[in-house]
């Protein structure tokens, strides 16, 4: 039977929330997945992805092997990609988060979301952007000994995300390996305290504690100069009235938050006139259902 499995982007981190908090939004990778007897079949990525190193096939082997269902051979077919590669918006967890869905629907729907997001975080290491995109929303997680806890929260009616995406990519690995491995008890404190309140502010929608809680100091300020215009970005996001400005995920996709419908047009004409590396500028509404499978 051929599935049809569409996943949502992700913005992960939200400023303190390291490696926890994450947001589904409104931008979709669509896939098939067929069960086939024999052999490895991958259309419509770049070659490079087409081999069983794919981080879809990885995922899906590994949950047929979890429920104990033989795996004989897979086509797999990416129909359509408006999640772009590298850019943190959870390009690889869509691909994992993909290929877990359609080997639990294959397999009987054995698993739930947090079994599910259990077996796709031993592949991605850390659930900030798988969970949004099993259960959608805004999320939070912990691990415990490789076993994921999510809860989800609401967004006051009106809030929205903006993201100006680059033309470079910036690998997550070169963006992790900028950070620290330790830190000192005021960053540990500072980061915790933050972001349990933006959470809730997020909630009740109060933006002036948003725009002072969405900020972090475990890994934005050793990632800033990786992103080319950063200061420039984030300066034209705030003078055209963003409630808030951070980085999305490891970057180099930067964030802002609003509730202005005209926000993001403002920013988008001024990011063209005063910038030079073609920022994108999109609103993606906030998804709330994640990743879904039909069957055909
Ligand atoms: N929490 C991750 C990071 C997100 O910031 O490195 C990217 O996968």
């Amino acid at each position: 039977m051929k599935r049809t499995v569409r996943v949502p982007a992700t913005t992960a981190n939200l400023g303190p929330g390291f490696d926890s908090f994450g947001c589904a939004l409104g931008l979709y990778n669509t896939y098939t997945f067929e069960a086939i007897d024999g052999g490895l079949e991958i259309s419509g990525c770049a070659e490079k992805y087409c081999n069983p190193k794919n981080l879809s096939v990885r995922a899906y082997e590994l949950t047929l092997r979890e429920a104990g269902v033989p795996y004989t051979g897979l086509r797999m077919e990416m129909l359509e990609t408006q999640v772009p590669v590298s850019r943190g918006l959870g390009s690889s967890a869509a691909m994992i988060v993909a290929g877990v869905v359609a080997a639990n629907a294959e397999a009987g729907y054995p698993f739930d979301n947090r079994k599910m997001l259990e077996l796709a975080t031993r592949i991605e290491g850390h659930p900030d952007n798988l969970a949004p995109a099993f259960y959608g929303g805004l999320t939070a997680s912990m691990m415990n000994d490789g076993i994921p806890d999510t809860v989800t929260y609401k967004m006051a009616e009106g809030l929205r995300f903006v993201v100006c995406i680059p033309t470079f990519e910036l690998p997550t690995a070169k963006a992790r390996k900028a950070l620290p491995e330790t830190y000192s008890r005021a960053d540990a404190v500072y980061n915790l305290s933050h972001g349990a309140v933006l959470l809730k502010a997020l909630e009740t929608g109060d933006k002036p504690v948003i725009s002072r809680a969405l900020n972090d100091r475990l890994h934005q300020p050793y990632r800033f100069s990786l992103i080319p215009e950063y200061e420039t970005v984030r300066r034209i996001a705030l003078e055209s009235g963003a409630i808030a400005f951070c980085i999305s995920g490891a970057g180099p996709t930067l964030l802002a938050l609003t509730d202005d419908r005209n926000f993001a047009g403002r920013l988008s004409a001024r990011l063209a006139k005063e910038t030079q590396k073609g920022w994108k500028v999109l609103s993606p509404d906030i998804d709330r259902h994640g990743a879904i499978v039909t069957e055909e």
